[in-house]
């Protein structure tokens, strides 16, 4: 049993690399839209989806308009397991993934007749950005005998050199089953996530160097301080946060066992570490409670991410309705890649179909 942070650290790229602030650097906020100007767009955008028999399927962490819209309009609003088998269940021509492009990726693999569109092809994610396939099919290279498990937040070659993929609501059970069968790991890419697997289950785990920078932006001296304030309050906290800050949580969870958590939970205040687009979902399913963002390094321009992931801010209704209308930013992956890729994406939604997944935590 021994955790080894990859020693090949040159090979990898951490969340403060140059290429990540250079993706950061691109990143452009959409325009803030009036109520009248929100009101049109849905409209346009609903008889659009009827016209071409598309379905909005949209992460937790995107606007809640977006959100508000894809349940309106019978699509689906979830973390990035369920988004994948929703798209893979329903019967549209069309899928428009809101999020961040491997979830859009994982759709069209999932999905191959399906057209998939994106309302922005420049959402992208600081784990996807730091785990570039030749480094890291290099690295998988050095350790033939380690099982790669990889995060779905990679890109569709990372998943093609897997044997598993894995979402953070499922990554602990299938490192399980795994170290059950005598196996070593080879993880990648977030270490936070990666560290929180193997300290829970004991595995023995090789460890890729990147980070979510949104969750690594908790603090957990902050979060200390905010137990003392509201001394009453559950706090929950994504396993992407650092181990420190995930020590102090009650509940440790993908998005949406932090929901679950949420609503089962007696506590009336609720601290919570993960991206602030959640409080939409949170709010709707216990509006009895009081939702408290958790404390980030430094604050408004000081702060990188404050609590909000910017590449899953590009997405709009703006965006949305052109290309649907145009049908632009449609999502190609290569055949053979994707059949490739489906085999360890396949094997997750088969564990998960066949396994109770549980909420780990203390509450
Ligand atoms: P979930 O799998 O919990 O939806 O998380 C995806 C993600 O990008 C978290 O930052
Ligand atoms: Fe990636 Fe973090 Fe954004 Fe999730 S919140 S998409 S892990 S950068």
């Amino acid at each position: 049993m021994n955790q080894i942070i990859a020693s090949e650290t040159s090979t990898a790229l951490s969340a403060d690399s140059a290429l990540v602030r250079e993706y950061l650097d691109r990143v452009v906020r959409p325009a803030a839209l009036d109520e009248a100007a929100q009101k049109t767009y849905k409209t346009n955008i609903k008889q659009l989806m009827q016209q071409k028999n598309a379905r909005l399927v949209a992460h937790y962490y995107t606007d809640s308009v977006l959100q508000d819209l894809a349940e309106e309009s019978g699509g689906f609003v979830g973390d990035s397991l369920e988004m994948a088998r929703f798209g893979r269940d329903c019967d549209a021509e069309t899928l428009i993934v809101a999020g961040v492009k491997f979830m859009g990726e994982s759709a069209k693999i999932l999905s191959p007749e399906k057209t998939v569109l994106m309302p922005t092809l420049e959402a992208t994610c600081s784990l996807d950005i730091a785990c570039p396939v030749d480094k890291f099919s290099a690295f998988c290279d050095q350790h033939p005998d380690r099982t790669v498990v990889v995060y779905a937040n990679t890109s569709a070659a990372v998943k093609a050199r897997a044997d598993w993929v894995v979402t953070s609501s499922i990554a602990l059970d299938v490192v399980e089953y795994l170290m059950e069968q005598g196996k070593k790991v080879l993880w990648a890419p977030d270490k936070h996530l990666g560290s929180y697997i193997q300290q829970a289950t004991g595995a023995d785990m090789l460890l890729w160097d990147a980070a979510c920078i949104v969750h690594e932006e908790f603090k957990a001296r902050g979060l200390a301080d905010m137990r003392r304030l509201y001394p009453n309050a559950a706090i929950l906290a994504h396993p992407e946060s650092p181990s420190a800050v995930r020590e102090i949580a009650d509940v440790v969870g993908s998005t949406t066992q932090i929901i679950n958590a949420a609503k089962q939970s007696t506590k009336l205040e609720i601290i919570v570490a993960t991206d602030r687009g959640i409080f939409h979902k949170l709010q709707q399913v216990a509006p009895e409670k009081t939702f408290i963002i958790a404390p980030t390094a430094g604050v408004d321009a000081t702060c990188r991410s404050c609590a909000q992931c910017p590449w899953m801010g590009m997405n709009s209704l703006e965006s949305l309705y052109s290309s649907l209308q145009e049908t632009t930013n449609e999502i190609h992956v290569e055949p053979a890649l994707a059949a490739q890729a489906m085999i360890p994406l396949q094997r997750m939604l088969d564990f998960a179909a066949n396994n109770q997944l549980k909420v780990r935590g203390k509450a």
